[in-house]
């Protein structure tokens, strides 16, 4: 017999939503260890749920994701500022088509030309490392960089001002998603005109490339002119400016934090084990000769490649993130209503204990092992089904390169202030702090 999920009772009004905003994270993780699978969490007036077992996030996300849809608080709080782009469009119509267009941009062959920027962007950095240095603040400038150079074919140094548009586009999206009541956009408060300003800002270098690169098609070879090029499999139709808008700032927007805080959180980790950094410093010298690495050396780094995979199991970019029912579905025993907001934590997921060993433990020989008989969702950093991220292998690519190449650069790399731990978690997960790293 199918049961209401248990919960917490919550209070008048806002329910847990004073809880959860004090502590996100602690909080998902309470509510797991006691209600268990499916946990029932009023968060003001959305009634939610939060999965965290790998079968029911599997379903959500995989075997039954048709009953799941987009159209949450959360995606309409991003749409604000990335439109209609591919991690926003709710209609699964459109979806389907657009990521049709877009997926040979990420084929493994189509990314790989972008290995040389990202090294050499990387040594530039690595130039100026020595001392202490800022992990926290490095990591979000270069992979800002490797966006400007790959994505759009620019350099982003002599454009500090799109960089902190970006910023203050990120950060009033933030208040806005923990806010319970906003203004809306057009009411000209403070923070509506600085958001306003941002994205005319934004919008204004965006459409500049977009009719740079139709009247010179000849001038890039960066994922914005892939776009322009491409073409659907089906119909032969390309994307319009307004759709390349939205699409050149949700790469923006997925594929610059993400990786930086994944790569400022693994870092974190290593320069707290030193056994583990001489591992990985040993097999990046290995992997190469002189100069940038090259797609093969890249094979040779599976280490490297499982400490990444280690940092993303605990601390995961994307730690949160929702569907809307559509229809009535029961997951985990439980019935879990039409119009139910189910969040899914790959944060509270990679630290079970009945699906991973010791799971507070940093250790990246677990994802060596190829025989295992892991369950498919017990780690999706990267989500899963068909909505997953399409920026997968250009991610894992980036974060192998500057792993590796840190590593070649540094013998000693390890933790200033090792007693900070902790996140911040907004609508990725950041470290706590700056991470400073003293590198030799
Ligand atoms: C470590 C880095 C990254 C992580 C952890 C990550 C994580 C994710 C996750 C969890 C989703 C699914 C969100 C949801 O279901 O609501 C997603 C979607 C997406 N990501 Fe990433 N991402 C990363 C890097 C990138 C990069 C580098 C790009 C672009 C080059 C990118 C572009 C996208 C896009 C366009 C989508 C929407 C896909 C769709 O709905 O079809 N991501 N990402």
């Amino acid at each position: 017999m199918n049961q209401p999920p248990p919960g917490p009772k919550g209070k008048w009004l806002t329910g847990s939503l004073p809880d959860f905003r004090a502590d996100p994270l602690a909080f998902f993780l309470t509510m797991q260890e006691t209600y268990g699978d499916v946990v029932s969490i009023q968060l003001a007036t959305t009634p939610s749920v939060l999965i965290t077992h790998p079968n029911d996030v599997q379903r959500v996300l995989r075997t039954n994701r048709n009953n799941y849809s987009k159209d949450t608080r959360g995606i309409h709080r991003m749409r604000e500022f990335l439109g209609d782009g591919l991690l926003t469009i709710i209609d699964e119509d459109r979806w389907r088509k657009n990521r049709r267009t877009m997926q040979p941009v990420f084929r493994p062959r189509a990314i790989h030309q972008f290995a040389d920027d990202i090294s050499s962007l990387t040594a530039d950095m690595l130039q100026d490392w020595s001392g202490v240095v800022q992990g926290a603040p490095e990591m979000t400038k270069l992979t800002m960089g490797i966006a400007g150079r790959c994505f759009f074919g620019t350099d982003f140094d002599g454009t500090a001002v799109l960089e902190r548009a970006f910023f203050n586009v990120m950060q009033v999206n933030q208040n806005r998603f923990r806010r319970a009541i906003n203004s809306p956009l057009w009411w000209p408060s403070a923070e509506n005109r600085l958001f306003g300003r941002a994205i005319r800002e934004l919008d204004g270098f965006l459409e500049g490339l977009i009719r740079e690169r139709r009247e010179q098609p000849e001038n890039g070879d960066d994922l914005l002119s892939m776009l322009i090029e491409s073409r659907d499999e089906e119909t032969r139709e390309g994307m319009d400016d307004a759709q390349l808008r939205d699409e050149a700032i949700t790469l923006l927007g997925a594929g610059h934090e993400t990786t930086a805080n994944a790569l400022a959180l693994t870092l974190d980790l290593l320069a707290r084990c030193p056994e583990i950094w001489g591992r990985v410093r040993e097999e990046a010298l290995a992997a190469w000769g002189d100069g940038g690495p090259t797609m093969d050396a890249l094979d040779r780094l599976p280490f490297t490649t499982a400490c990444i995979n280690e940092g993303m199991r605990l601390n995961p970019p994307a730690w949160v993130f929702g569907r809307l029912a559509v229809e009535e579905d029961v997951l985990g025993g439980c019935v879990v209503p039409a119009g139910t907001l189910v969040m899914m934590s790959p944060f509270v997921t990679h630290r079970r204990p009945d699906v991973w060993d010791d799971p507070l433990s940093f250790r990246p020989e677990r994802f060596l092992d190829t025989e295992t008989d892991r369950h498919p969702f017990s780690f999706y950093p990267f989500s899963g089904g068909g909505r997953s991220c399409i920026g997968m292998r250009f991610a894992m690519m980036e974060m192998q390169i500057v792993v590796a190449m840190i590593a070649r650069h540094c013998e000693r790399l390890e933790r200033v202030n090792p007693e900070v731990v902790g996140w911040n978690p907004l609508l990725t997960l950041r470290p706590k702090d700056e991470v400073p790293l003293r590198v030799g």
